[in-house]
């Protein structure tokens, strides 16, 4: 079978190729939302709509970015879409004085950037010991697969702020995004 160029091709429309030949565009279809009584891909995708990622090639001075609020998280946020990234997704967060991120998981894998303040970090699997990462401006840590983790201001003035950089976009596109909180916040 020649597969022809597909210009202006909608998704799941069928095309005929050479005759006798029908086959089906396969593109990008949007994922069923988890249906996961401790889900939160639903609260995510009403707030990615309100608040649609910056398509940018640059972000200038990531201490000063502006923020908007990110309630379902306890924390203040931006997302960004990079030029031309089909695989990494980048956000800054930042947590109030003595703020505390909601304890979550993910089917991304996370690197993470302290731009300024300290705190720590709980990560760990269900029936394991949770460990503690301490950090401060300038660390650099990971948080690894399907690990829940709750992110923590121990400063009572001072704000903390990080950048994320997770694998995003592929998750999706390969349908097995999830987000959940823990029962226990
Ligand atoms: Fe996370």
């Amino acid at each position: 079978m020649q597969y022809a160029a597909w210009k202006g091709a909608t998704l799941s429309e069928e095309k005929k190729v050479n005759d006798g030949d029908v086959v089906k565009d396969i593109g990008y279809r949007d994922q069923p939302l988890s249906e996961t009584e401790i889900s939160e891909m639903k609260s995510r995708e009403e707030w990615n709509i309100k608040n649609p990622a910056n398509e940018v090639t640059l972000v200038k001075n990531l201490r000063e970015t502006e923020l908007v609020p990110r309630e379902y998280r306890n924390t203040s946020a931006r997302f960004m879409k990079l030029t031309g990234e089909r695989r990494l997704q980048p956000h800054l967060s930042e947590l109030p004085p003595l703020g505390r991120s909601v304890n979550h998981r993910h089917t991304t894998e996370a690197v993470i950037y302290i731009i300024k303040g300290s705190g720590y970090s709980t990560i760990g699997y269900d029936g394991e010991v949770e460990q503690r990462v301490e950090w401060e401006e300038g660390d650099l840590f990971g948080i690894p697969l399907w690990a829940w983790h709750q992110h923590i201001n121990t400063s009572e003035t001072e704000t903390v702020r990080y950048l994320a950089v997770q694998d995003t976009f592929m998750i999706k596109a390969l349908g097995l995004h999830q987000i959940e909180r823990h029962p226990r916040q």
